[in-house]
């Protein structure tokens, strides 16, 4: 019998809308082909993931000999890690009350799966969600197999919240009959992915301004996944559990340990100030898996005891700042933006967002995109980092992961594709 005689599988609406996401292509393509030098995918720093202290806490919880850590635990995650993540957001924001912070905060396999959570208990297809511009290409992903629409939160030309277009754009939802559908807030507040800025102080208190006067007290995500891979100082502006003009909102604050700590732990934690929003989205994580690995957690509660978060963070910080540098300066070197090329060099994050001209088309099937892999470099696109409106001539470049000789080589690549376009 031919598999033409078979019966398709009748999917859901959710499984019809499924696309294979981008970020898997992209890791799939740097893993399978040595020779590619990846920019792509957001992988850290290997030669620095902490492997001594993580095989030492490993040693000593076999040593102990207790059963309990390899048996299923609370589906919330374990209240020991929970309050050392509390402790933790506790010493960014000295204001915020530890013991609260422990109760609101959920434990999840990676900050992914909490915006999953977010999201599936927010939103029906058809609804929308505001988000930061440019704004994390996964998220974006998600929301388009969720079947739900992401709307930009507009910037001025420097990349700032702009107050006003923003207000026009939300009186025009009014207007139109459409505010009903805006569910929820999300932006990535801290060296952003892709864009590596962090929003100022007055930018988060303009957007929860302008939200006010429009009546949309929506719940508010805010991702704050590379807050603590900063350069040289940490950033100023406090979170949204702190910010006063953020009181009234349901807020969602999401962190993760696989930028900061032990990439492959794949451990991910919330914060949520809405004891219904946080209860719905427990019961969904009850759907999901019932707990996040009891036994990581353990593991990075024996692991953190001992400060070795700070301690990884210092070791760190330097090491992506001069892998920053060298592609930075790489790129420059090779005379990238005298072919009309804008960036800035970043504070911190993992990322460099690159401005093509105008006319440049750098999207996933471009010629410059394929260009690059003949070349042997991989870059994200950066139309995949827009909800709506989406400009064709943007690039981000992630420098965690490769050695800084092979930053370099990638770099020049990069510019030689880039230089032969602008001929
Ligand atoms: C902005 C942002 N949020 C969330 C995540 C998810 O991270 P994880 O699930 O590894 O914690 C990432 C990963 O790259 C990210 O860049």
């Amino acid at each position: 019998m031919s598999d033409l005689t078979k019966p398709a599988v009748p999917f859901s609406a959710l499984g019809r809308r499924a696309k294979a996401p981008t970020i898997a292509r992209l890791m799939n393509a740097a893993l399978e082909n040595p020779a590619l030098l990846s920019l792509a995918a957001g992988f850290t720093d290997s030669a620095t993931l902490p492997l001594p202290a993580v095989t030492a806490a490993a040693q000593r919880l076999a040593v102990r000999g207790d059963r309990e850590s390899l048996q299923y635990g609370p589906n919330q995650g374990r209240p020991r890690l929970r309050a050392m993540m509390a402790g933790h957001l506790q010493r960014r924001e000295p204001a915020l009350d530890a013991g609260l912070l422990s109760r609101q905060l959920f434990i999840t396999n990676g900050s992914q799966q909490a915006l999953y959570l977010a999201m599936q208990v927010l939103c029906e297809p058809g609804d929308i969600v505001l988000v930061d511009r440019p704004s994390y290409f996964v998220f974006l992903e998600m929301l388009t197999g969720m079947g739900v629409e992401a709307v930009s939160v507009p910037v001025d030309h420097d990349g700032r919240v702009d107050a006003a277009a923003l207000a026009d754009r939300l009186t025009a939802l009014k207007q139109a009959g459409q505010s009903h559908r805006i569910k929820a807030l999300y932006f990535v507040s801290y060296f952003s992915n892709p864009s590596s800025r962090s929003l100022t102080v007055t930018e988060k208190q303009t957007l929860a301004r302008v939200l006010k006067e429009q009546d949309l007290i929506v719940p508010v995500i805010e991702d704050a996944a590379y807050r603590d891979l900063f350069f040289a100082s940490p950033p100023e502006a406090p979170s949204i559990l702190s910010l006063e003009e953020w009181g009234g909102f349901p807020r969602l604050y999401l962190s993760t340990l696989t930028k900061s700590f032990a990439t492959g732990l794949k451990i991910g934690y919330g914060c949520c100030t809405d004891d219904a929003w946080l209860a719905a989205m427990l019961h969904t994580k009850g759907h999901h898996d019932f707990g996040s690995a009891n036994h990581l957690q353990a593991l990075l509660e024996e692991v953190l005891a001992g400060g070795s978060l700070e301690e990884q963070l210092q070791i760190i910080r330097p090491v992506y700042a001069r892998k920053m540098q060298t592609l930075h300066e790489t790129l420059v070197g090779a005379g990238l933006q005298k072919t009309g090329w804008r960036w800035t060099a970043p504070a911190g994050g993992l990322y460099l967002w690159l401005e093509a001209p105008a006319l440049l088309d750098t999207g996933l099937e471009s010629g410059f995109c394929r260009r690059c892999i003949a070349e042997g470099v991989l870059y994200v696109p950066g139309e995949l980092c827009f909800g709506d409106d989406v400009p064709r001539n943007f690039v981000r470049l992630s420098y965690g992961v490769l050695a800084e000789r092979e930053l370099a080589e990638a770099g020049r690549r990069f510019v030689r594709v880039a230089q032969a376009a602008g001929n």
